[in-house]
């Protein structure tokens, strides 16, 4: 019997990681974790852009709290996938995040350098808390001791696009999460 195969959602990957449905059911799980975590306090969510920005967009939706939301950039240090360097901020906050109780959001924790600089600089500022929320974890690439407060999926080492994980910005509009092919992941013309 001939058993039919999923059609994947770009030719350029190798396959898919985390789909749609799972990403959807995970999130509505952690909307109901942050809310319980944070009852009535009003929370001020920090998406870290570009790769935050599908994931922000869905999660929020799933939280019950009062929300504020800002946005803040972080240099892209990466070498094609490997990171290369110390990330810095480049766009920072037009919120007052002084004692608030603020929800870093990012797509991914890998080195945990992004995460980790983000938070020593929000810490500056005197919030009344902090905590982090990210959708993927790659824990065995960890370069700094960092830990998510809220974590969606963990996942093995592989380079990862969809659902706002880009390569190059491209793929982020892939409604899935997908491995990237191999060859594809250092094409010359791409920066
Ligand atoms: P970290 O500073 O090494 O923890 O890296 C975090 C940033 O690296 C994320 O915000 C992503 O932009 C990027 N990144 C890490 N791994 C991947 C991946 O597999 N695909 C796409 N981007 C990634
Ligand atoms: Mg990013």
């Amino acid at each position: 019997m001939l058993t039919k195969t999923k059609p994947l959602p770009h030719p350029d990957l190798e396959r898919v990681l985390v789909s749609k449905t799972s990403i959807s059911r995970r999130l509505k799980k952690l909307g109901v974790e942050i809310s319980e975590s944070y009852g009535s306090q009003e929370i001020t969510v920090v998406a870290i852009i570009n790769g935050a920005i599908f994931f922000t967009a869905d999660l929020l939706r799933r939280i019950s709290t009062p929300i504020r939301l800002d946005c803040i950039r972080v240099s892209s240090y990466r070498n094609q996938t490997r990171p290369t360097g110390t990330p810095r901020i480049l766009d920072t906050l037009l919120l007052d995040v002084e004692e608030r109780h603020v929800l870093l959001v990012d797509d991914i924790l890998d080195t945990g350098k992004t995460l980790s600089v983000v938070v020593d600089e929000l810490k500056k500022r005197k919030p009344a808390s902090i905590k982090t929320c990210v959708l993927l974890d790659k824990k065995a690439r960890r370069e700094v001791d960092f830990q998510s407060d809220f974590v969606g999926f963990t996942i093995p080492d592989r380079f990862v696009v969809g659902y706002g994980l880009d390569f190059a910005e491209r793929y982020r509009n892939l409604s899935s999460i997908g491995i990237l092919k191999p060859d594809l992941q250092n094409p010359p013309e791409w920066s």
